[in-house]
C-alpha cells in the first residue's frame, strides 16, 4: 500500500513540475520572431526577391507542397542584410553595391547543355549567386526547349535565348568557296585542329566580329563570356564587372599562350596593313611590345586566351574594332586559313586600348581543358576555397605568354611564382 501511493505522490510531482516548466517557457520573453520561416514570393516576371535575411534566394518552388509561407499580415519587410532585385530592367546586386550593365554570355548548340550546365554550376556557386546577373545564349539554330528548361532553372539571374542571323554565320560574298574549301582539304591532311571544319570557321568569325552587337547584346555593356566545361575553383566575392568599370578596364584575361602558327600564316600581314590605313585606332601606350619582338615586323603569337573573357561591349561596337575586324574580314583568313577570336581579339586590345585598359584577372582561377589558371599565393587560395592544384597553374610555364605580359607592362609579378616555373 504504502509503495504504491508514495509512487502516485511521484506521479503527481513530475507532473506539477512539467506544467511548470511549460508554463515557463510559453510565457517567457524570448522573441519568438527568431522562429520566422525564410519566405519568398513571386513576381509576375518570375523574378525571386528575399523578403528576410538569410542565404541568397533560391528559384521559388513549383511544387504547390512547399509553397513558401506568406509575410505575416503587416509585418514590414524585413530586408537587412540583402537588396532586393526588384528593379525591371536592373536590379541592384544581392551582394550590394550597384548592379553593373552587365551579362554573361555563351555561344552554344543545343548537344552542349549538358557540358554547359556544368559550367553554369561553377559560376553560380562561386559567383553569380550572389549578384544575379543575366545570362545571354546564341545559336545558329533554335534553342531546343530542353536546353531552354535546364539553362533557365540553374541562371540565378534572367536568361535571354538569340538565333543568329543567317549572315552572320554564312560566306560572306566576297569570298571565294572553291578556294576556302581548297584550304580546308589541305589543313585536314596536315592534320590541323578543325582545319577541315566549316562551322569551327563560323563562330570563330561571330565571336570575333558579331556577338556583341547581337540585338541581345545592345542592351548591356559589359560581357563575361563562358563556354561548356569550363570550372572555377575560387570564391570571387566582389564585382568583376565593377572592378572592370571602376578602373577603367576594356578587356582582361586570365590565361595566355602561343597560337597555333599554321592557322594564322598572314593573320599579321593583314594586321599590319590594318595599322597603315588606320593610324588613328593604334592607341597611345599601347602592348604592341607584348605582341611582337622586333617592334612590330613580326608576330610573337601571344594571344590571350578568349574561352574567358571580361570585357567592355561598347569598345567592341566602336568605329576602332569595326573598322579593325571589316579589314582583316575581307582579308579572308577566317575562310582561307583558319583564324580563331582569340588572336584577333588579343591584337585588337594590345594595339587599341593602352595596356593599363588591359587587365589580368589572377585572383579569378579557371580551367578550360587542357589549361588550368590557379592563383599564385596560398594565403588568397586558403582564403576563397580554391580547389585547385598550384602545381598545374600555367602561368609562369614556357608555353604561356602571362610572364611576358608582366615583363612588358612593367606589373609586379605575385609573390611565390618563381616556384611554380
Ligand atoms: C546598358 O548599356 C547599353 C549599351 O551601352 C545601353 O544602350 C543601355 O541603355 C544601358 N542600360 C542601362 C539600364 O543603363
Amino acid at each position: 500500500m504504502a509503495t504504491a501511493s508514495s509512487r502516485y505522490l511521484r506521479y503527481i510531482l513530475f507532473a506539477v513540475f512539467g506544467l511548470l516548466v511549460v508554463y515557463f517557457l510559453s510565457s517567457s520573453s524570448i522573441p519568438n520572431t527568431i522562429h520566422r520561416p525564410t519566405g519568398y514570393f513571386s513576381t509576375p516576371s518570375t523574378e525571386q526577391v528575399a523578403v528576410h535575411d538569410g542565404p541568397p534566394p533560391e528559384k521559388a518552388p513549383s511544387n504547390p507542397l512547399h509553397k513558401a509561407p506568406e509575410p505575416e499580415e503587416g509585418s514590414k519587410l524585413d530586408t537587412t542584410g540583402t537588396t532586393p532585385n526588384l528593379a525591371p530592367e536592373f536590379p541592384s546586386a544581392a551582394a550590394g553595391g550597384p548592379r553593373m550593365n552587365a551579362t554573361f554570355v555563351t555561344l552554344a548548340r543545343n548537344s552542349d547543355v549538358w557540358e554547359l550546365a556544368r559550367s553554369i554550376r561553377h559560376v553560380e556557386d562561386r559567383f553569380n549567386e550572389k549578384y544575379h546577373y543575366d545570362w545571354v545564349f546564341l545559336n545558329n539554330e533554335e534553342f531546343s526547349e530542353e536546353f531552354k528548361k535546364v539553362t533557365t532553372n540553374l541562371v540565378s539571374g534572367k536568361t535571354h535565348y538569340g538565333l543568329i542571323p543567317v549572315d552572320h554565320w554564312s560566306f560572306p560574298d566576297f569570298i571565294d568557296q572553291e578556294k576556302a574549301e581548297a584550304v580546308r582539304e589541305e589543313m585536314k591532311n596536315k592534320k590541323i585542329i578543325y582545319g577541315d571544319s566549316i562551322s569551327y570557321r563560323h563562330m570563330c568569325r561571330y565571336e570575333s566580329g558579331f556577338f556583341f552587337r547581337h540585338e541581345l547584346m545592345n542592351k548591356f555593356e559589359w560581357y563575361w563570356r563562358v563556354e561548356p566545361s569550363i570550372e572555377l575553383y575560387c570564391d570571387i566575392d566582389y564585382d568583376p564587372f565593377k572592378f572592370m568599370a571602376d578602373n577603367k578596364k576594356k578587356y582582361s584575361f586570365v590565361l595566355s599562350l602561343f597560337e597555333y602558327v599554321e592557322t594564322i600564316p598572314t593573320l599579321w600581314d593583314s594586321v599590319k596593313t590594318f595599322m597603315s590605313k588606320h593610324p588613328e585606332h593604334i592607341a597611345e601606350g599601347n602592348a604592341l611590345g607584348w605582341l611582337s619582338d622586333d617592334e612590330g615586323d613580326t608576330y610573337n603569337h601571344c594571344h590571350f586566351w578568349s574561352n574567358f573573357e571580361i570585357g567592355n561591349l561598347n569598345w567592341l561596337r566602336s568605329k576602332a574594332y569595326l573598322d579593325y575586324f571589316n579589314s582583316l574580314d575581307r582579308d579572308g583568313g577566317f575562310f582561307y586559313e583558319r583564324w580563331g577570336d582569340a588572336p584577333v581579339h588579343s591584337i585588337a586590345a594590345a594595339l587599341m586600348l593602352k595596356q593599363d585598359e588591359i587587365h589580368f584577372f589572377n585572383d579569378i582561377a579557371y580551367y578550360h581543358v587542357p589549361f588550368t589558371h590557379c592563383p599564385t599565393g596560398e594565403d588568397y587560395r586558403l582564403k576563397h576555397k580554391c580547389h585547385c592544384e598550384p602545381g598545374k597553374n600555367f602561368d609562369w610555364k614556357s608555353y604561356s605568354c602571362t610572364t611576358k605580359w608582366f615583363d612588358v607592362t612593367g606589373l609586379q609579378k605575385p609573390d611565390g611564382w618563381e616556384k611554380e616555373v
